[in-house]
């Protein structure tokens, strides 16, 4: 296996467990700028991206050039190399949904001028350079829709929900909601997700086809239980909710569930154990990020009839 990171989101050492064996190896390459590898290859899986809104509103050019230029040379690299090509999108492609839950056949409701839009139009552009790269040189194409996931070795600053809710409970600073927190979320846990990537790989279908848990909840019920099972005492700040947040995600699975043979198997609370855990064995990480989760989360991106930033502390309970 070959892996190709800039690490300009990632981390060395998140491989640090398998970087010395004798089938991995490392190369620290943009992939948007080439990518050239000598030898056979049976799998192309193109997942380089910036993902959380601070990474890619910190890296607006770099997220539409790894959606276009990268997802492109990943592209001309399976076909050279007659491998088969999975593209990590992403449920973004459905903006602020109208349609509920979100089927694959739902053509989605995305600003493309709004300051999400670098990430949701960089993704649709990779699904349709995807699809044409299938359609007009007969690359072996198949596209995953990944609603949000998350798992242990995200970065404590990353800037996403779970991470920072579970950094601030740890830190017992308020955890910070983005809106009235009615908005919803399905969360996946990544071992799920991994074996729906895994098996999308193995199949001969060309997608979309959503990968999520399908349980829905509101960000408000996600800090609540992340308090119960940190055992956290931190209070909820409520602020001014961004541009494009999209108000409700759930993803219909049926057709991983037909086509795949997939669904997730754990639960978003068993997940949260698993990840809690694994922030708490990084307290240093965890404590250094505090500060900087608040505020910076969004930065930019309010909407223009926000009122200042003015935070409205609530009782956990
Ligand atoms: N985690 C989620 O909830 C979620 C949801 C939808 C889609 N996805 C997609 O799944 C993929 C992985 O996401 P993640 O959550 O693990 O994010 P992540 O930021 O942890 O991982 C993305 C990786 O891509 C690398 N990268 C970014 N630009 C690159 C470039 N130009 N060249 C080489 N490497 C580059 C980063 O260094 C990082 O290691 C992304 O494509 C993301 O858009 C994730």
């Amino acid at each position: 296996m070959i892996c190709a990171d800039d690490l300009s989101t990632g981390r060395r050492n998140n491989i640090a467990d398998f970087s010395d064996h004798p089938n991995f190896t490392f190369l620290q390459s943009d992939v948007s700028t080439s990518l050239r590898l000598t030898g056979p290859l049976d799998v192309v899986a193109h997942l380089a991206s910036p993902a959380s809104p601070p990474d890619y509103h910190r890296l607006p050019l770099e997220t539409l050039a790894v959606g276009s230029r990268g997802t492109e040379n990943a592209l001309k690299l399976a076909e050279q190399k007659s491998a088969r090509f999975v593209l990590a999108s992403t449920s973004e492609v459905y903006g602020d949904p109208t349609v509920h839950p979100q089927t694959e056949s739902y053509w989605g409701n995305v600003s493309s001028t709004g300051p999400r839009s670098v990430y949701d139009e960089a993704k649709r552009f990779a699904e349709a350079i995807s699809m044409a790269y299938s359609r007009s040189r007969g690359v072996d194409v198949g596209i995953v829709r990944i609603f949000n996931t998350f798992g242990p070795r995200m970065r404590a600053e990353d800037g996403r929900v779970v991470s920072s809710f579970i950094a601030q409970a740890l830190n017992g600073d308020p955890l910070t909601i983005y809106g009235d927190g009615e908005q919803t979320r399905s969360f996946c846990y990544v071992d799920d997700l991994v074996r729906g990537i895994v098996a999308m790989i193995d199949s001969e279908e060309a997608g979309p086809i959503n990968l999520g848990n399908p349980v829905e909840r509101t960000v408000q019920d996600l800090a609540e239980l992340v308090l119960e099972i940190t055992g956290s005492e931190s209070a909820i700040e409520f602020h001014p909710r961004p541009v494009d947040d999209p108000g409700r995600r759930r993803p219909d699975i049926s057709l991983a569930a037909t086509r795949l043979g997939w669904q997730p198997q754990v639960s978003t609370e068993e997940g949260l154990l698993h990840t809690i855990s694994y922030f708490r064995s990084v307290a240093a990480e965890v404590s250094a990020a505090a500060g900087s989760i608040a505020g910076a989360q969004f930065e930019g991106t309010h909407r223009a009839d926000a009122p200042a930033y003015t935070p409205v502390m609530a009782s956990p309970a």
